[in-house]
C-alpha cells in the first residue's frame, strides 16, 4: 500500500540520497584508533553528558551517527566492532540499506509518529508481517507498546484480567523482565528494585541449570509443585525468557521447556514468553520456533531488533474495552524499517540449519574453542549461546576480572557487554547478521590479544 507523497521527482531523489548516504557510510570499513589530538574528546564530552543525567557511562563511547556493517564510528573518529548493537536493537548492523531507505521513506509521510487512535498504513503493513510469521502458533493478535518493559507490562494486564483473582505469576531466577514497575518485580535481580515496595506476588523457580542438565527437569518441577502447595489456585502465568539474556545465553533443549509447559497447561497457568532480546536472534525468527514450542505459547513480548515493540496473543486473551491503549504505536521510521526487517529476515537465507546465522554461531563458537584449547589456555574458560547471542568467560568469571577485560576489549576495536553474576559473569556479544567471515576472524583476533595481554 502507498505511504507518504509520491510522484517520479521524489522517487528519483529518495534513490539519489539513497546511494549517496550508502556510499558514505560504507567508508567506515576498519577499525581505526582515535587521533592522538582526538584521544580524550569523547571523555570530556560525555563528562558534561554524565553531570546532566546524574549518572556514568560504562564505556567512553558517543556514536558520531556513521557507521556500516559491523562497525560504529565514535564522536573522537576512532572506529570500533560493535558486537553489542545497542544490547540487540541492531541485528542488521550499522547502516543497513533497509535502514536507510526505511527512513527516507517515512520523511515522505506528513507526520513523525503514528499514533494508535487514528493510525498509519505502517501499523497495519507491520502487523501483517508479524501475525504471517506466527501462523503455526495459536497467537493471532499484536499490540504495539512503546518499549519491551512495557509490551511485558501489558501482557501482565492480560493474563490478570483473564485470570482475575489469581493474580501471582511464576517468573525464573536470573531472568531480566524490563524497567517499568512491574517489570522489576518480575526481574530476578534484587538490586535493580533497591527502594521499590513489592506491590506484585511473583514466585521464582530456577531455569535449566547448564552445570547440571539431567536433574534439570527435575529441579525445576519440583520447585514449581512446592510453590502451588504454598499457594494453590493463585497463579495467572508463568513467564519465561527461554534464552536468558542477563544471565548470559543460558537455555535448555525442548524436553526442558516441553515438560515445563505441559506442567503450566495441566495447572491452568498462561504460558508467557519474552522473546524482546531473542527475536530474530536465533536459528528461528523466534525462539520458541527453534525449539519447537509453538503449541504452548498463549503470548510473546517483542522489541529490540523489530525497531518496535509489542505483544501477540492468543483470542482468549484479547481484553476487555478498556484495558489496553495508549498514544503511540511507534515512529513511521521504526514501523516501516520493523516491517522490512522482518520480511527480509524471512526471505533472506538466515534461518535452519543450513542458515547465515547457524554459520555465525559456527564460527564463533570453534574460533572460541580453538583459542580455548591453545593461546588462551585457562584465559578463556567458556563459550556458548545460540545464533547471534554468543557469551565466553574470561580468567576466573568474576565481575572485575570480565570488566577490566570489557574495558581492554574496547580499547583494542571490539565493544561488548557483560552477562550473568558473580561468579559466573560472561563476555556477551549481540552479533550483527552483516558480519563477514573475515570480519569475525579479526574481532577474535583482538579478543585472542586482548586475553593474552591482561588476564
Ligand atoms: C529479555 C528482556 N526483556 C525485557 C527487556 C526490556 O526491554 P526495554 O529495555 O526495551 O524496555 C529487555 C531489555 O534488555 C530484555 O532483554
Amino acid at each position: 500500500m502507498k505511504h507518504g507523497v509520491s510522484n517520479d521527482t521524489i522517487t528519483d531523489q529518495i534513490n539519489s540520497l539513497f546511494s549517496t548516504i550508502l556510499a558514505e557510510q560504507k567508508k567506515v570499513s576498519k577499525v581505526t584508533p582515535a587521533s592522538p589530538e582526538n584521544a580524550h574528546v569523547t571523555e570530556s564530552i560525555l563528562k558534561e553528558f554524565t553531570a546532566m543525567r546524574g549518572k556514568g557511562f560504562f564505556y567512553n563511547y558517543l556514536s558520531s551517527g556513521r557507521g556500516h556493517g559491523p562497525f560504529t564510528e565514535l564522536i573522537d573518529g576512532s572506529v570500533k566492532y560493535d558486537m553489542i548493537g545497542a544490547i540487540g536493537v541492531n541485528l542488521l548492523g550499522h547502516s543497513h540499506p533497509l535502514y536507510i531507505k526505511g527512513h527516507l521513506e517515512a520523511a515522505t509521510n506528513d507526520v513523525v509518529m503514528c499514533g494508535n487512535l487514528l493510525p498509519h498504513v505502517e501499523a497495519l503493513d507491520l502487523t501483517k508481517e508479524l501475525m504471517d510469521s506466527v501462523k503455526d502458533s495459536k497467537l493471532t493478535h499484536f499490540w504495539f507498546s512503546g518499549s519491551g518493559s512495557f509490551s511485558n507490562d501489558t501482557a501482565l494486564k492480560l493474563v490478570w484480567q483473564k485470570s482475575n483473582p489469581k493474580y501471582r505469576v511464576i517468573a525464573f531466577d536470573n531472568a531480566f523482565a524490563g524497567r517499568t514497575v512491574a517489570t522489576q518485580i518480575l526481574t530476578s535481580s534484587a538490586e535493580y528494585r533497591d527502594g521499590m515496595p513489592t506491590s506484585i506476588d511473583v514466585d521464582r523457580v530456577p531455569h535449566f541449570d547448564q552445570k547440571n542438565p539431567e536433574k534439570a527437569i527435575e529441579t525445576t518441577i519440583n520447585a514449581l509443585e512446592e510453590i502451588v502447595k504454598k499457594y494453590p489456585d493463585s497463579h495467572c502465568a508463568l513467564m519465561i525468557e527461554l534464552i536468558q539474556g542477563e544471565a548470559g545465553f543460558v537455555f535448555g533443549p525442548k524436553e526442558y521447556y516441553e515438560a515445563v509447559f505441559k506442567w503450566a497447561k495441566d495447572h491452568g497457568l498462561f504460558v508467557w514468553i519474552d522473546e524482546i532480546q531473542t527475536f530474530g536472534r536465533t536459528t528461528e525468527l523466534f525462539a520458541f520456533q527453534m525449539l519447537g514450542l509453538q503449541e504452548y505459547v498463549d503470548i510473546v513480548t517483542i522489541g529490540k531488533a523489530l525497531q518496535c515493540c509489542g505483544i501477540m496473543f492468543s483470542p482468549e486473551l484479547n481484553p476487555k474495552p478498556g484495558l489496553i491503549a495508549g498514544t503511540f504505536n511507534g515512529s513511521l521510521v521504526s514501523l516501516n524499517v520493523g516491517a522490512k526487517v522482518l520480511k527480509y529476515l524471512k526471505e533472506g537465507n538466515f534461518y535452519g540449519e543450513h542458515g547465515r546465522i547457524k554459520q555465525i554461531e559456527k564460527n564463533f563458537i570453534n574460533r572460541l574453542k580453538h583459542l580455548a584449547k591453545n593461546s588462551c589456555r585457562d584465559k578463556i574458560t567458556y563459550m556458548g549461546g545460540v545464533g547471534t547471542m554468543i557469551s565466553f568467560e574470561v580468567g576466573n568469571s568474576s565481575k572485575d576480572v570480565t570488566t577490566k577485560y570489557l574495558k581492554e576489549l574496547f580499547n583494542n576495536g571490539v565493544i561488548a557487554f557483560t552477562s550473568g553474576h558473580d561468579p559466573a559473569v560472561r563476555v556477551r556479544f549481540l552479533i550483527p547478521t552483516s558480519i563477514t567471515d573475515e570480519q569475525i576472524e579479526e574481532v577474535l583476533k583482538i579478543v585472542e590479544a586482548t586475553a593474552i595481554k591482561i588476564l
